[in-house]
């Protein structure tokens, strides 16, 4: 059996028993031809092995180069250098490959994101990109837990759909047809009947639409994938792939929505700080050192873990858009005309008024209800009782301190009449939604869900700055590489 070895991570929680292990795992640095930082994934501690001097052959040490890969048999033993309870006395060393130091581009110094980001295939191996994913695959862990708890089914939705289901036309088209000379109808448009599914297809921008279908059914389900956009939006917010975590509930409102949004989110993060404390301390150091190179209003008056202990431990605001556009109105902000962006009811509320919200006014998550029904999707229940030209919908938005929005959600509308002019009006084209309609044509019932986009989830939590640093391969306009 080749792979009897043991985790580092695990072996720097035990005692220095003096027992042999054997552990794997590639170079971080190598120092006096004697001390090697061996580093497995596992963690960013290295574990240090030592070669004793003369008993390893010269040839063998020369190939100890930074990101080789070992195989190290040895005994545990009390460490004498700082920093370490034990390190492992080599009895045996074989390269597993070798690594050509003069061209590995990750030298041991500190190296830019952006330029990590140019070589996403190696840049797990660094301390900050380590941590990150760790706690990225924490954070996921913790999603289907904390679902699976409450008794939520898993249900897999669509990759490629024939719909859009946000009706905002942002889709990648799904197509096998020659694009040089595709087939057309009479009137020039392309003929998809000739497709490869016989109509028009495109990668799926959210999986409600389905998973709609799943809870008036199962009564709980939620979906967990990738969804796909192709905005031309080049922040670091927005990625073209980015994952989804949809629940979808029958049988609940706008309230009961907010407080699952709510307590999902404070679910996760916590679950992280008790699992992966260790990461979350070196990220806070990290995000610490970069702040001191900010001037002292730029800084974050709460360093990282501080934030996330805030925000598990105090609740969200709540407030309706209508009283949001009220606070900013009042703000200093706006009367010092500080804002590019004009402020009145019915704007989609520009990053710079979600900022001044959550960082300036309330300093914690705000959870923004009832919008204007035109800017918000079809599917949306409409409120009752509005002023007209005020029309609102049970809309419900959370935004989060550094990130902006980070989950949207909604009330459905279960209405069909209400349902179907909606569609009109917005002209979402009904009879392609036939199977969606028919959840209000048998046995409608009240439901709500929302989406909490995973990557500004990952953010918020590991406090990266730009989104395409927590997911391993990004993409985005203008980028597919890897
Ligand atoms: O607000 P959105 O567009 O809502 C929906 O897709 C609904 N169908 C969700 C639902 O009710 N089931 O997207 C939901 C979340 C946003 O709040 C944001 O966190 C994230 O998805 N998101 C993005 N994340 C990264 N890159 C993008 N381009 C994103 N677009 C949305
Ligand atoms: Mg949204």
């Amino acid at each position: 059996m080749f792979n009897k070895r043991v985790k580092i991570k695990d072996l720097l929680q035990q005692d220095a028993n003096e027992q042999e292990v054997t552990v794997m795992g590639w170079v971080r640095t190598f120092r006096n031809n004697q001390f090697v930082a061996l580093n497995d994934g596992s963690t960013n501690n290295n574990l240090q092995v030592v070669l004793e001097l003369g008993k390893f052959d010269e040839e063998l040490l020369k190939r100890i180069t930074t990101s080789a890969s070992l195989k190290v048999t040895g005994i545990v033993l009390p460490s004498q250098g700082k920093g370490q309870k034990l390190e492992v006395k080599a009895t045996l060393l074989e390269i597993l490959g070798d690594s050509d130091a003069e061209k590995y581009p990750l030298q041991p110094k500190k190296h830019s994101l952006e330029f990590l980001r140019e070589i996403a295939h190696l840049r797990f191996r660094t301390n900050t990109y380590g941590s990150v994913f760790r706690l990225r695959h924490a954070l996921a862990f913790a999603v289907h837990k904390f679902y699976n708890e409450k008794g939520f089914l898993y249900l897999h939705t669509p990759v490629i759909t024939a719909s859009d289901a946000e009706g905002a036309g942002e889709m990648f088209r799904v197509s096998t047809l020659p694009f040089d000379n595709p087939p057309r109808n009479e009137d020039g448009t392309i003929n998809y009947k000739e497709d490869f599914f016989g109509k028009a297809t495109n990668l799926t921008v959210s999986g409600q639409l389905e998973g709609e279908l799943g809870a008036t059914a199962f009564g709980e389900i939620y979906t967990f994938g990738p969804t796909f956009r192709a905005e031309n939006s080049n922040t670091a917010r927005h990625l073209a792939e980015f994952w989804m975590i949809e629940p979808e509930m029958a049988f609940c409102d706008l309230e009961d929505n907010m407080n699952l949004a709510e307590e999902f989110i404070k679910y996760i993060i916590r679950y992280a700080m008790e699992h992966n404390r260790e990461d979350l301390e070196f990220l806070a150091q990290r995000l610490a050192d970069e702040e001191k190179q900010l001037p002292q209003d730029k800084r974050s008056e709460l360093g990282l873990i501080e934030k996330l202990e805030f925000v598990v431990n105090n609740e969200f605001e709540r407030i309706t858009y209508t009283e949001a556009i009220d606070i900013l109105l009042q703000s200093p902000a706006y009367k010092k005309k500080k804002f590019q962006y004009d402020v009145k009811w019915g704007i989609d509320m520009q990053s710079e008024h979600e900022r001044y919200l959550v960082e300036k006014h309330f300093k914690k998550p705000v959870i923004v209800t009832n919008y204007p029904a035109a800017i918000k999707a079809f599917y949306m229940r409409q409120d009752d009782g509005c002023e007209p030209g005020r029309e609102t919908v049970a809309a419900m938005d959370i935004l989060a301190p550094g990130i902006g929005e980070i989950v949207g959600g909604s009330q459905r509308e279960e209405r069909l009449d209400k349902l179907e002019q909606r569609m009109k009006e917005m002209h979402v084209p009904a009879e392609d939604l036939w199977w969606y309609l028919d959840t209000r044509r048998f046995g409608s019932v009240p439901h709500a869900g929302f989406g909490l986009g995973f990557e500004r989830m990952v953010q918020f939590v590991t406090g990266m700055g730009n989104i395409r640093d927590v997911i391993a391969f990004p993409r985005t306009p203008k980028n597919c590489e890897f």
